[in-house]
């Protein structure tokens, strides 16, 4: 039943979307901010129901299935909220002295400790607020470690092509030459390549791992040798540790430095890149670059912030850590202990695979082989018989309340889906997924122009992505206006 306020599927009369060809919006304008606000007559009634049925639409994994590959939105536990609404850790004032927030630094601290003894690492800073941010303080530490070497000559970093698409980002931001490496045709890191590009200017290897193709790099402790051996450090990608966790770690494996993204692998909420929490962990020789403060004891036993470090970049944030995103992965390693974060990590594994081995069987899927806690599938194939593209295919999905899946990245994929399914969804909605995604295939070769119209039951349509791309070209944006007195946009 359509909304008395707003029409359904229309954006709302709460504001729309205009060009904003260069005019100041009316939010930018001066008179408009000092003159009274044309406030709508509406009922209390009336806009518990706006919001309430704006809150519909949001879409999230307590709601539908949301197979974003690399995102990992798998459901995070409510316990994890509850704890992390204790009135202990919220009330805390962000500048108590250490005396007065004593409970809050041993959580830290015990969270420090136990990603070291997880991931097989000397130390953790807890401090970057995402994944992307944790890279790029693992890159400053690395380029720190060389300053003080002398060693300034080293300023190549080495990129995988099945890296996350942050990762080079990250080392041009520090100033890095990235230099790409090639997959070999079992999509994993071409080991000769690699270790032709090696030479007195490599500063560090940056390896996602599991990689974005969802592949374990098998020879992943010949690269670190031989990284290593060139006088590099080796840099983990661990946002995909939710494949790993309990099973394997990049300590082991040789490497220097790392980062985790506890908004993904432990279960805190994240959407639209963050914010989160992306921990960067060393190893001996690199743990004294670690941003600083460090969460420690004293000689008495009491609980304190470390500033005594002097090799360390320093801050990397405002504050010390994401607190209450750093509670909510506490709470969930604690509740599932080690045998349970192997359990999840061994589940999200198996469900890729189910999913991939169903797949396979009506998409393209390139690099067939064991898969970690993702897949990448192509519609290739399908596009050239019908038209229908993955983008088509996605859209589809939407229609019948499934989150797209990451599209069209690894570009070493054409026209590909990325499908984590994660390991707290069932079979059964595994199998209606599949089953959803075979039907639209079907769709695609039976009409295909009926397949491009969609999403039909999305309160947002297709974008006009003709107009888009000329309105980008010309830096013409797309801003929000707010409604004019009569509640109309
Ligand atoms: C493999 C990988 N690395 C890095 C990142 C960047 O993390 P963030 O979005 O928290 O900056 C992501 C994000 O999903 C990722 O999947």
């Amino acid at each position: 039943m359509p909304s008395l306020l707003f029409e359904q599927g229309a954006p709302g009369r709460g504001g729309d979307f205009v060009r904003g060809a260069g005019k100041p919006s009316q939010y930018l304008d001066a008179a408009a901010l000092r003159a009274d606000l044309p406030l709508p007559d509406l009922t209390e009634l009336d806009v518990a129901r706006h919001f309430t049925e704006l809150s519909h639409r949001n879409f999230s994994v307590d709601t539908n299935f949301y197979p974003l590959g690399s995102c990992t939105m798998k459901y995070n536990p409510k316990l994890n909220e509850a704890v992390s609404a204790f009135a202990g850790f919220t009330d805390l004032h962000p500048y108590a002295p250490d005396d007065g927030a004593q409970g809050a630094i041993r959580l830290l601290a015990h969270m420090e400790r136990t990603l070291a003894s997880l991931f097989g690492m000397d130390a953790f800073s807890l401090m970057p607020a995402a994944g992307a941010h944790g890279e790029i303080t693992a890159m400053l530490m690395a380029k720190k470690y060389f300053k003080d070497r002398g060693e300034h000559e080293r300023l190549t970093c080495i990129v995988p092509d099945t890296a996350h698409g942050t990762n080079p980002a990250s080392a041009a931001m520090v100033g890095y030459n990235v230099v790409s490496i090639p997959s070999t045709a079992r999509g994993r890191t071409d080991l000769s390549a690699l270790r032709a590009k090696l030479d007195g200017s490599i500063a560090v290897c940056m390896m996602t791992n599991p990689n974005t193709l969802g592949l374990f790099e098998d020879e992943i402790v010949e690269m670190t040798a031989s990284v290593h051996d060139a006088g590099g450090l080796m840099y983990y990608d661990g946002a995909n540790a939710n494949a790993i966790v309990g099973i394997t770690r990049p300590g082991d494996m040789g490497f220097d430095l790392m980062h985790l993204n506890l908004h993904k692998t432990f279960s805190v909420p994240h959407g639209g890149g963050g914010p989160g929490s992306g921990p960067v962990g060393a190893n001996a020789r690199l743990s004294p670059y670690l941003p600083s403060p460090m969460p420690a004891r004293d000689a008495s036993g009491a609980y304190v912030w470390d500033e005594q470090r002097p090799k360390s970049i320093g801050m990397v944030r405002a504050f010390p850590a994401h607190f209450l995103a750093i509670v909510r992965a506490y709470a969930y390693i604690i509740v599932h202990g080690a045998d349970g974060l192997r359990a999840n990590s061994q589940l999200a594994v198996l469900n890729a695979n189910y999913l991939r081995a169903k797949v396979k069987k009506f998409l393209t899927v390139p690099y067939d082989d064991h898969c970690r806690h993702e897949f990448v599938c192509s519609a290739e194939q399908l596009k050239k018989e019908t038209g229908v593209r993955a983008l088509d295919l996605a859209k589809g999905l939407l229609d019948a309340g499934v989150h797209a899946p990451t599209m069209y990245w690894p570009h070493v994929v054409p026209e590909c889906l990325m499908i984590e399914p994660t390991e707290t969804e069932n079979r059964h909605t595994l199998d209606a997924f599949v089953e959803t995604l075979r039907e639209l295939v079907v769709y695609a070769h039976e009409d295909p122009a009926a397949v491009q119209q969609r999403p039909l039951h999305t309160p947002v349509r297709r974008v006009d992505e003709a107009q888009v791309g000329r309105l980008a070209n010309k830096g013409i944006g797309l801003r929000w206006s707010p409604p004019s007195s009569d509640g109309n946009a």
